[in-house]
């Protein structure tokens, strides 16, 4: 989703940003004559190109050029949010359709949290929704074990003093309307390290199961079955840059 012309780069940076490896390996492929521009088999890595006119191909396959992607997935349980793993899966190796190598997940989710996130390579706006000062809401749906006591939305409401003493910034606490369960939605507006589960254990509660429903303005697409993703819509992208 480019949102405007990129000028020229180099031949290695393009392939290099696009995840078709190192420098060093797609100088490889190219004295193999592997890499190819507008049909012609190219060796000068260094030399440039355009990359939203030139047509640039790695053993015939071509190689389409996104300046950012943004997604939306909904991770599943067992999936880590890391961007490397050696055991589990990662949640940026479930955007199949990724043009980029430099994607990641902003913010993270514990392995058996499921719900949304997004992913991207725009540091920007990442750093804009997970910066401390911000204050962007997130969202979650949870599950508990053990009985809530009778104050505990006023109790998120003044902030919660975590079991090492921290105190939380207030957050908010309503019933979900399952009948059957203790099931609750949790609005908080920072990112401490296990903070929903934390949060509840402070009051003698268990998190038995966690899915995040939004983040600022974005809310998970209820249409994305764990594990699936899709692309932002510019209007979803809009009113995350704008912090709506
Ligand atoms: N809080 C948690 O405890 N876990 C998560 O994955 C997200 C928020």
């Amino acid at each position: 989703m480019a949102d405007k012309g990129v000028g020229t780069m180099r031949l290695d940076r393009f392939l290099a940003e696009m995840g078709e490896g190192t420098r060093g390996q797609i100088r490889d492929m190219a004295k193999k004559g592997r890499i190819a521009v507008n049909g012609v088999p190219e060796k000068r890595t260094e030399r440039k190109i355009d990359p939203e006119s030139d047509r640039v191909t790695v053993d015939g396959r071509p190689v389409l050029y996104a300046e950012f992607e943004y997604y939306m997935l909904n991770k599943p349980q067992g999936v880590v949010s890391a961007t490397e793993d050696r055991i589990h899966t990662t949640a940026v190796e479930l955007i199949t359709e990724r043009k980029r190598g430099d994607l990641f997940p902003v913010g993270r989710l514990d392995i058996d949290t499921e719900g949304l996130m997004l992913i991207t390579n725009d540091g920007e706006l990442a750093h804009r929704l997970l910066s401390p000062r911000k204050h962007v809401d997130k969202r979650y749906l949870a599950v508990l074990e053990g009985e809530l006591p009778k104050d505990a939305a006023r109790r998120f409401s003044e902030g919660i003093v975590l079991e090492d003493g921290t105190k939380t910034l207030p957050a908010e606490l309503v019933k979900a309307d399952a009948a059957a369960e203790e099931a609750v939605i949790v609005t908080i507006r920072e990112g401490k390290f296990h903070q929903v589960k934390r949060m509840f254990e402070a009051l003698g509660c268990r998190v038995t199961y966690l899915k995040r429903l939004s983040m600022g303005s974005l809310k998970l697409d209820e249409g994305l079955k764990p594990g699936e993703y899709r692309p932002l819509t510019e209007e979803e992208l809009l009113d995350l840059r704008d912090g709506r």
